[in-house]
Order: structure tokens, then sequence, then C-alpha cells
């Protein structure tokens, strides 16, 4: 591989505050690339920590291309990742076609987009989250762009909010939509990051290649006794069943802005797909090739404060 990573090789990273962008913005930088953090507001308690551990930021908003062309200047690289959650199916791809032109206009070597994993085999299913990612991909095709589309599949990270954590260490119950028969692949944030450094250091077996991520496959109630070290108390499993996730569903509906945008029966429609056979289908082999300290789960737990705030 190329040693790209020096000071005359800029990457921009798109969603650097949230979850992947940030996974991505602190591997690229301990990688040696000179890196600019993009965010609609650079005075965000998110922005100031990312300040604060000698980011620069860049200011941007991927709903206004103009912001995007100001900030992708002089960059060989950038990171794209949409947010269905925050904008709904319309405005992520909106913002999908935004990044894209933005990138074509601004002259970038390689674009690295964080999608989805399966969405060529979720059509028509109902799982808008997935939908607009994959027209995004489609658009990244026809664009004729040198890019690199990285597919993640469920985040482990998901299981960290408060209310999982609440549930997981003072009540000793992990509840998700994911069945108790199979195994489902996940992927930690970190390797994530990993993943998206190797893409721009142009991997072969990644450079170019749409690529579906996971670091493990494992079952809900292995996931569950896993947890049970981690946390020092007995959990266990508790399978939320379609009805279960519709009530869930509905709720999500009506509270706040995600209502406007199906999240909740969205949600619900890819955990009946994901219930099926598992859904998920990453070559855990082959990336373990491409990076052999994939995460295990009981690695990943290791590195979470189960108990932050709940003592
Ligand atoms: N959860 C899973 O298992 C999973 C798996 C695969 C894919 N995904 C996808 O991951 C995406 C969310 O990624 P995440 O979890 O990293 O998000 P996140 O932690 O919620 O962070 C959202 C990021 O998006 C940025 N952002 C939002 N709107 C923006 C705009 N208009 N202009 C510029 N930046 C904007 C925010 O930056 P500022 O606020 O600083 O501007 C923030 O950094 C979703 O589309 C989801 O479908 C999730």
């Amino acid at each position: 591989m190329e040693k790209l990573q020096d000071e005359s090789n800029l990457i921009v990273v798109c969603g650097a505050t949230g979850r992947q962008g940030g996974a991505v913005v602190r591997q690229l930088k301990s990688d040696g690339w000179r890196v600019k953090a993009l965010t609609r507001n650079r005075h965000g308690a998110g922005a100031e920590k990312l300040r604060r551990d000698g980011i620069e930021l860049v200011q941007g908003d991927l709903d206004d291309v103009s912001s995007l062309k100001t900030a992708f200047q002089g960059a060989s690289g950038v990171f794209g990742v949409t947010d269905f959650w925050e904008h709904g199916y319309e405005a992520e791809l909106r913002m999908g076609r935004n990044l894209i032109a933005a990138v074509n206009a601004c002259d970038v070597d390689h674009f690295v987009f964080s999608s989805v994993g399966a969405t060529e085999r979720t059509e028509g299913l109902g799982i808008t989250h997935f939908d607009g990612k994959r027209e995004i991909e489609r658009a990244i095709a026809d664009s004729g762009l040198n890019a690199t589309i990285l597919k993640p599949v469920t985040f482990m990270d998901n299981m960290i909010g408060p209310r999982f954590r609440a549930n997981i260490c003072k009540k000793g119950k992990f509840q998700f939509g994911f069945n108790k028969r199979h195994k489902f692949q996940l992927i930690a944030m970190r390797d994530l990051g990993v993943f998206a450094s190797l893409a721009f250091q142009k991997h072969p077996a990644l450079y170019r290649k749409p690529t579906e991520l996971a670091s493990e496959a494992i079952t809900m109630e292995d996931f569950s006794s896993k947890l049970s070290a981690a946390v020092g108390r007995p959990v266990r499993y508790v399978f939320l069943t379609r009805p279960m996730q519709q009530v869930i569903g509905f709720f999500i509906s009506i509270l706040g802005r995600q209502g406007k945008y199906k999240a909740g029966p969205s949600l619900v429609n890819q955990f009946s797909w994901n219930n099926e056979d598992g859904g998920w289908a990453a070559d855990i082999e082959a990336l373990k090739a491409i990076h052999p300290a994939l995460m295990a789960t009981d690695v990943w737990m290791q590195t979470i404060d189960w108990w932050e705030g709940l003592r």
C-alpha cells in the first residue's frame, strides 16, 4: 500500500462530532493523516471536545452545498456519512447528493462514504433508513467519482445508550429486537474507524469495493452472558417481539420529529428482515485478513464504562 498519510494529504470528516465520524477522525489522526472535522456548530459541546483533542474544525452543513464546497477546498479525501434519524429519507438523500456535488466540484481524490450493509438485498422491504443510503450509493456510482463505500452492520455501540445501560446494570436485563435463534453480526465503532483509515490508504481489498463490515457474529444470549461478565452481575436477554417493537415504534413515531419519517415502522421492518436469517452477511474471515485486530464483543465490552453515572 502507498504511504499517503502526510501533511499534504488532508481528509475532511463529516459527522465528526457523532459516533461514526468521531471514530473515523480519531483513527485518521492517530494514523498520521492531517484531518479536519466538519460540523454545523463549531461551538457545540462535541466540537469543543474535538478541539481539545487537537482536531481542526471546519464549518459546514450537508444541506448547504456551497458550505461543503468551501469546507472541502484543498482536501484530498472526504469521509461522508448522512443521518437518517435526524433528517428522514428525503433530506438524507438530498444531503448525500450535496456531498457528491461538493466532492466533485472540489476535485477531491477519494470519497469514502459510510452507508449501511445489505442495501442491495433489502429494496422494497419498507426499511426507509436503508432506502436513502441505497439511492446515495447509486448516485455515487453514476457520478463516476473515485469512491469507496463502507457498509457497516448493526453497531455494538447501539447498546451503550443510557436506557440500555440502566436496564443492563440495574435490572440485569438486555432487551433488543433480534431473536434468540440466530447469530447476528455486529461491528464495533472503532473498527469502522480502522476500515475508513485503510480505505483512505487505498487498501487493495477495500479501495473502490463496496464492502459490508462486521466485527463478530454472536447470538443475543451469548452477548448477554458476556455482558454479565463485563458488568459484574447476571444479565438475561429479553427478545422484543414484533408486537412489542410495534408499541415502541408507535412511541418513536409520536414523539418528536422522527414520527414524520416513519422511523418506528422502518426499524420494525429492519428487525423482521434481520430475524428471518440474521440478515447481515459480511465476510468476517475476509475482513480479518484486512484488519486482523477486529474487536470481539467481549474485548469491546472492556472498553465501556457500563456503570458510568449509574452508581
Ligand atoms: N446504528 C446502527 O447500527 C447503524 C448501522 C449502520 C448505519 N447507521 C447509520 O448511521 C447514521 C448515523 O451515524 P452516527 O450514529 O454516527 O450519527 P450521530 O452519532 O447521531 O451523529 C450525527 C452526526 O451527523 C452530523 N450531521 C447531522 N446533520 C448534519 C448536517 N445537516 N450537516 C452536517 N453534519 C450533520 C452531526 O454533526 P453536527 O451536529 O456537529 O453538525 C453529527 O456529527 C444514520 O444514518 C444510520 O442509519 C447506523
